[in-house]
């Protein structure tokens, strides 16, 4: 047996009772011929405290050496700590010093480190409390997902991470290839390649997840995706996770009742699990997070048109660095205004001008907008961008011809519009930016483990 983790003590309270456990030292303060211990084993944001007295065999030798960072095994009993802010305390009968740590060069110590430097040491960032709570709720997150569309009977699918269509059109695909560099040269090097074509890293799993509404129903897939993006912004990655359902026999309509219903679970869920690391990033991160969470989970999204929300936008008299007109899409900034100024509330802006939208996206009654939907969130903007689907075959044609795709290459996703085509929608929801929204943590470098954006990919 392992040691109790720290978080199931401070649950269940055994006082009294011998416990064993592990974890890294966070500081030591003495008083007398005691040590302190603060030791935190990463299952809870609180750290327990230790105390070690002169009647450990160790105590001189390395007890009192100790340093910010050690691991430790600790073994004693818990006893009522008679400290404030603490219930129980752990009285050491034998500590064994597992990994020290020089506290001459060991980065973390014990005050505030920028997010900005905590960057510079990906590997060890984890350890800090406000990296593991992110890492927590990331978990708690995921979990959540799984679990809401698992519970309304959807089928998850995984959809491949090398593919040869690109979904979103734009260019953005990072290319996978097994030939040389100095074999990619002339009309056609792909030829001779791997997949004896050009292939990439998915930008969307969307298409493949089409496929299988169009069996299953219901459908959703999550995974990484990449985009070779140049946007050195604090909103975008080039590996990101993202949350796609698709869905058979839907229309815009029960798209976006499917999203708003998604985000609110995800929230109520980390309000739920997650509440003692939220409070940590509503004391230091994010001021009022937690209300605007409960409020997010409490209260309906408003809905705007796209004509709506351009009204709104030139009504407001705002001066934003980037224009508005119809025709051109939304910036972060518009979006921002619309969520965190206009509406105080999530904003699901729907039928977008057709000139701005992807291929795949059905068109309205009028031929000027698409039947797509984002939702648009304070701090953030963009967090979900969705759609019905173009199920006519001869609309869909016409249109993937203007945008410039080989028909006889995505024959496949013809052939869904063939053969027993039907209305089907879905969404993809940005885990990244969920992440960023439910912690309030403003760089979406610090919600990723392991970030990959231009010119970085440390390891
Ligand atoms: O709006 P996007 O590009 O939509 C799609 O890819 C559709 N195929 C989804 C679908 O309908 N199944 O991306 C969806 C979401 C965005 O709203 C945003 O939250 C996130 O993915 N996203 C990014 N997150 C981090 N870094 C980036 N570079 C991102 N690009 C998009
Ligand atoms: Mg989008």
């Amino acid at each position: 047996m392992g040691p109790t983790r720290v978080v199931d003590i401070l649950r269940d309270q055994p006082v009294g009772r011998p416990v064993a456990i592990s974890g890294w030292l966070r500081t030591r303060r003495d008083s007398g011929g005691l040590s302190f211990l603060e030791v935190n084993d990463g299952s809870c944001l609180a750290s327990l405290q230790v105390i070690a007295d002169t009647t450990l065999a160790n105590y001189d030798s390395e007890i009192r050496k100790l340093a910010t960072g050690a691991a430790l095994r600790i073994q004693g009993q818990l006893v009522a700590s008679p400290a404030s802010g603490q219930a129980v305390e752990v009285q050491a009968g034998a500590i064994t010093v597992l990994g020290p740590a020089d506290p001459a060069t060991y980065p973390l110590q014990k005050k505030r480190h920028s997010f900005e430097f905590l960057r510079s040491i990906t590997h060890l960032r984890s350890r800090t409390n406000a990296l593991g709570a992110v890492a927590r709720v990331r978990s708690a997150l995921s979990f959540a997902v799984h679990r809401f569309f698992h519970e309304q009977g959807f089928v998850q699918v995984h959809t491949p991470v090398i593919t040869t269509s690109d979904c979103e059109g734009a260019g953005e695909m990072f290319t996978v290839t097994a030939l040389e560099p100095a074999a990619l040269q002339g009309t056609e090097p792909f030829a001779a390649d791997f997949f004896g074509r050009r292939a990439g890293l998915t930008v969307s799993g969307q298409l493949q997840a089409e496929i299988f509404a169009l069996s299953h129903g219901r459908v959703y897939t999550f995974g990484p995706t990449f985009r070779a993006e140049n946007s050195n912004t604090s909103r975008h990655l080039a590996e990101f996770w993202m949350v796609e359902p698709e869905m058979a026999f839907c229309d815009l309509a029960g798209d976006m009742q499917v999203a708003e219903g998604f985000i609110r679970f995800l929230v109520e869920t980390a309000l739920e699990e997650c509440s003692e690391d939220l409070e940590l990033f509503d004391r230091y991160v994010a001021k009022g997070l937690i209300d605007r969470l409960v409020q997010v989970r409490d209260r309906p999204f408003v809905r705007l048109t796209y004509t709506e929300a351009v009204a709104e936008l030139e009504r407001s008299g705002r001066d934003f660095a980037f224009p508005v007109r119809w025709g051109l899409d939304l910036q972060a900034e518009h979006e921002r205004f619309l969520a965190e100024e206009a509406a105080r509330a999530p904003v699901i802006v729907t039928n977008y001008p057709i000139g701005i939208k992807p291929f795949y996206m059905r068109v309205d009654d009028d031929g000027r907008t698409v039947a797509a939907m984002d939702i648009l969130v304070a701090g953030i903007g963009e967090l979900v961008g969705g759609s019905q689907r173009e199920e006519r075959l001869e609309v869909l044609s016409t249109r993937m011809t203007a945008a410039g795709l080989d028909l006889e290459q995505y024959s496949w996703y013809l052939d869904l519009r063939r053969y027993g085509s039907a209305p089907h929608a879905g969404f993809g929801l940005g885990f990244e930016r969920l992440v960023q929204f439910v912690t309030g943590m403003q760089n979406i470098r610090d919600v990723i483990p392991f970030p990959r954006t231009p010119g970085s990919a440390p390891c």
